[in-house]
């Protein structure tokens, strides 16, 4: 159990990746009896990205996320790559994209579905805790492998995409204007594996109602959970950046946790969920519309197949 309490790490760097290819919701209604109208109005979404590989859009997010942070390859000490959709069974996805990156350290893949980034960003601060320098912490995803464009259950929500970022140990503590993991909850209930799956060569199969209802008890709790740790409230959250599956999930969780949709950056509309790939994609949009200022608290908050749950509120850095 890693101590609760500050722990130094910042951002140095944040990248993203979408593979050009778009598939409207209009695109859909040639292959199931749905509506723009309906997509938007019952989930948010607008369209999805389809294409690529899921070693090469985190490898293209990485490069972008390094160049920001202005490291070289050899600055790198660890690669951990959230994916519920890897390039292979076995291997992981992770070791291809460091030799793509030309990085020479350790490499691994967390499978934890829509929360596999928020748990990769706590193991960073763990090796981060241990004296490690930088580590690249990806999520990257190409759900269309395992999406059924053809059922209306599923085939609406899912896309391809990924989200890297590049994080440090910062040794100043958040009261001299450095960045820390204030608090952080991570959570599974193994009884609701069957309500969300993809067995092998399958496709994802889904009870949409009942992963709704979960995701947002999970929402409450481990927002709950986090807060308490970091001895904040609500109030205290300048921005939320969470997994993004259907924006009424969210709002159902807003209503009763008191956070508002203009605390929240949300990419889903153009995007679809990405799984993993999701929260940091949101990162580097809050980022790039200049969404996150220095001593902002920033809560990420994963959630989806498992179910697996995951928060983690971050002071960002002064500099
Ligand atoms: O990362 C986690 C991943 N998954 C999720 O977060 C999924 C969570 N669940 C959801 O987002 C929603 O449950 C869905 C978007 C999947 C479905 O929305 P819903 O509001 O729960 O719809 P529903 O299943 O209750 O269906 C309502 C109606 C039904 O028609 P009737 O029985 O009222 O006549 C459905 O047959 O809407 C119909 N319907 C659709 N109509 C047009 C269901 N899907 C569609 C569709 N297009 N795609």
């Amino acid at each position: 159990m890693i101590p609760a309490g500050p722990t130094g790490l910042r951002f140095l760097g944040v990248g993203s990746a979408l593979p050009p290819k778009i598939l409207t919701n209009d695109d859909l209604t040639a292959s199931m009896d749905t509506s723009d109208e309906w997509i938007r109005e019952r989930t948010g979404i607008g369209q999805r990205h389809i294409g690529g590989t899921t070693s090469g859009l985190a490898t293209e997010a990485a490069a972008v996320a390094m160049t920001r942070a202005g490291v070289d390859p050899a600055d790198i000490d660890l690669v951990i790559l959230a994916t519920t959709s890897p390039d292979y069974i076995c291997p992981g996805t992770a070791p291809a994209v460091a030799r793509e990156l030309g990085l020479d350290c350790g490499a691994f893949d967390v499978s934890a579905a829509c929360s596999g980034w928020v748990y990769g960003l706590t193991i960073a601060q763990g090796y981060l805790m241990q004296g490690m320098g930088r580590i690249l912490v990806i999520g990257s995803e190409t759900l269309d492998r395992i999406t059924d464009y053809t059922d209306r259950g599923t085939g609406i929500l899912f896309g391809n995409g990924a989200g890297a970022a590049v994080v440090e140990a910062d040794p100043r503590g958040p009261d001299a204007g450095g960045g820390a993991l204030l608090g952080w909850d991570t959570g599974a209930d193994g009884n609701y594996v069957h309500i969300l799956y993809s067995e092998h060569d399958g496709v994802l199969q889904m009870d949409g109602k009942e992963v709704f209802r979960q995701a947002v008890k999970a929402i409450v709790r481990s927002t709950t959970r986090t807060l308490e740790m970091a001895g904040l409230g609500i109030d205290d959250v300048d921005l939320v950046i969470p997994h993004q599956a259907n924006v009424r999930i969210l709002e159902a969780a807003w209503k009763k946790l008191g956070f508002s949709m203009d605390d929240t950056v949300e990419i889903l509309e153009r995007t679809g969920n990405t799984s993993g790939a999701t929260i940091p994609m949101a990162l580097d949009q809050a980022l790039h519309d200049d969404r996150i200022a220095p001593g902002d608290n920033v809560l990420f908050l994963g959630f989806g197949a498992g179910m697996t749950w995951a928060s983690a509120l971050v002071r960002w850095a002064e500099s």
